[in-house]
């Protein structure tokens, strides 16, 4: 089975967040059920650079204002289809920002193209290798789905759009429907159209055959006002072709070097040197995140007073708003919290690697992967109770220790104060070693590899190829 993957991040070449991560590790997931994945990615500078001598498959003398070619290259054990189009991707800067963190301007265009391309490959563009699927991921591909059934509507390729964050909803105004090669008969609400502008994940969720997203929490609240952003009629809609299939770890990045929680010590000793943190009596609690209002930390924020009334420490690693950066910033004048800001892989291992706790307050998370790490490190994750979070720590109830099956806490309602009690709670449990130390064996035992939801996708393209 041929699938082609449209992402506009994949880990390790290029990410800003989880999707990155899971576009990395699909192929690889997958591969061993028999799926032969391609993934097609815009050629940002760091991407060509891994390109090396590769082959052009493909060219266009006009893709959106300029020359494109596609390249077929193979690097970190991906199989890569890289659209270099210099007009469009060869910036300094982010996949999305320029240098200073701005929006590029041709942001609808830049993945119009990828998504155009996408739709050429489907449709039979390349000599010898045609996909049976094409996998679209977020907003970024969302048109993918859309220019397949538009323009090749004969193709036998079916298509699937994953939604990783509803929050992104690639908007353009209407005056751009040329620019996107975009009728105007499909500005409806049946359409790309959504309150007036152009959506690139509408005209996705509209035209794929099928809708993913990354765990069954989301699926479930997507339907709902409070969670879809917009989008839930059209997904109360199409209920029967969405699903949730949880988000795995790649468990060649983050399996730690310990077998049992006693292996965390001389990590923590090492985060604590890093991170110029005193002993202290009790949990140490990491964070590593983007720093957005998605995200929940103006809420640890207001709770942080009470985790370091109680003994307990925060070390955390982000970069994002930068009102919540500063805020942070601020709150490391306290010796019990460290903060450092900006982007560092290896800095992100030892936090999760040594932290007794990580925290993830999110108002909304659909997967969540950071308390996946946490888990298969012994870090116990304390998380709010929505979306992939709820599916994947089981909360220290009472009943739940009794039983010993406890991984994590929850936190429910998601505010300030609720988290406040969950710093009594964590600290409660912290100081009961047999208690935390079952937690800590249990979070590493619990099943945070692909192995199940590649079969679930395995499963998903094989009905979706017999329909
Ligand atoms: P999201 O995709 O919404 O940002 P996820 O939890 O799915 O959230 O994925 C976040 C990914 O980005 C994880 O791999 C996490 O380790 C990484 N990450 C986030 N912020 C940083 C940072 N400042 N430095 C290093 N890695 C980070
Ligand atoms: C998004 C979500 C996050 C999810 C990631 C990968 O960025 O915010 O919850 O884990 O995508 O699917």
């Amino acid at each position: 089975m041929k699938v082609l993957s449209v992402t506009s991040e994949c880990a390790p070449l290029v990410k800003t967040g989880g999707l990155a991560d899971v576009a990395g590790a699909l192929p690889g997931a997958l591969a061993p059920l028999g799926v032969e994945m391609r993934t097609l990615l815009p050629g940002y500078p760091k991407v060509m650079a891994a390109a090396g001598k590769a082959k052009a498959v493909w060219q266009d003398a006009d893709l959106f204002g300029g020359p494109a070619r596609l390249l077929a290259a193979r690097a970190h054990g991906l199989d890569l289809l890289i659209l270099d189009a210099p007009h469009l991707y060869d910036r300094a800067g982010g996949p999305y920002t320029d240098a200073g963190g701005a929006d590029w301007p041709d942001n609808p265009e830049r993945f119009a193209a990828l998504s155009w391309v996408a739709a050429e490959i489907a449709g039979g563009a390349l000599t010898g290798w045609q996909p049976d699927i094409l996998h679209a991921h977020d907003w970024q591909a969302g048109l993918a789905p859309w220019y397949l059934r538009d323009r090749h509507p004969g193709s036998s390729a079916r298509s699937i759009l994953t939604i990783h964050n509803i929050a992104f909803q690639g908007k353009a105004g209407v005056g751009r429907l040329p620019a996107l090669r975009l009728k105007p008969e499909g500005m409806t609400q049946e359409g790309f159209e959504f309150w007036g502008d152009i959506s690139a994940l509408k005209a996705g969720l509209v035209a794929a055959d099928r809708i993913t997203t990354v765990s069954p929490t989301y699926a479930d609240e997507l339907l709902t006002p409070e969670f879809g952003m917009g989008m839930d009629g059209l997904l109360r809609a199409r209920q029967h072709d969405l699903s949730g299939i949880l988000n795995g770890v790649d468990l060649d990045a983050w399996t730690p070097p310990y077998k049992t929680p006693a292996g965390k010590r001389r990590y923590k000793a090492q985060l604590r040197r890093a991170m110029d943190l005193p002993q202290a009596d009790g949990p140490l609690c990491v964070v590593v995140s983007r720093l957005t209002h998605q995200k929940g930390l103006d809420l640890l924020l207001a709770a942080l007073p009470r985790l370091i009334d109680e003994g307990g420490q925060l070390a955390l690693l982000g970069s994002g708003d930068p009102a919540l950066e500063r805020a942070f910033l601020d709150a490391a004048a306290h010796p019990d919290v460290a903060t450092r800001i900006g982007y560092d892989e290896d800095l992100a291992h030892l936090l999760i690697r040594g932290g007794d706790a990580i925290l993830v307050p999110s108002r909304f998370e659909p997967c969540g992967l950071t308390q996946l790490y946490g888990l298969l490190n012994g870090t116990v994750p304390l998380v709010a109770h929505t979306g992939g979070l709820a599916d994947t720590v089981i909360d220290a109830s009472p009943a739940a220790l009794r039983m010993g099956v406890a991984t994590g806490l929850q936190l429910h309602p998601i505010s300030a104060d609720a988290l406040s009690r969950a710093f009594d709670r964590l600290t409660a449990l912290y100081r009961q070693p047999d208690l935390w130390l079952r937690m800590q064996k249990n979070a590493m035992r619990a099943p945070v590899g692909w192995d199940q939801s590649a079969a679930d996708y395995k499963a998903l393209y094989d009905g979706l190829i017999l329909s």
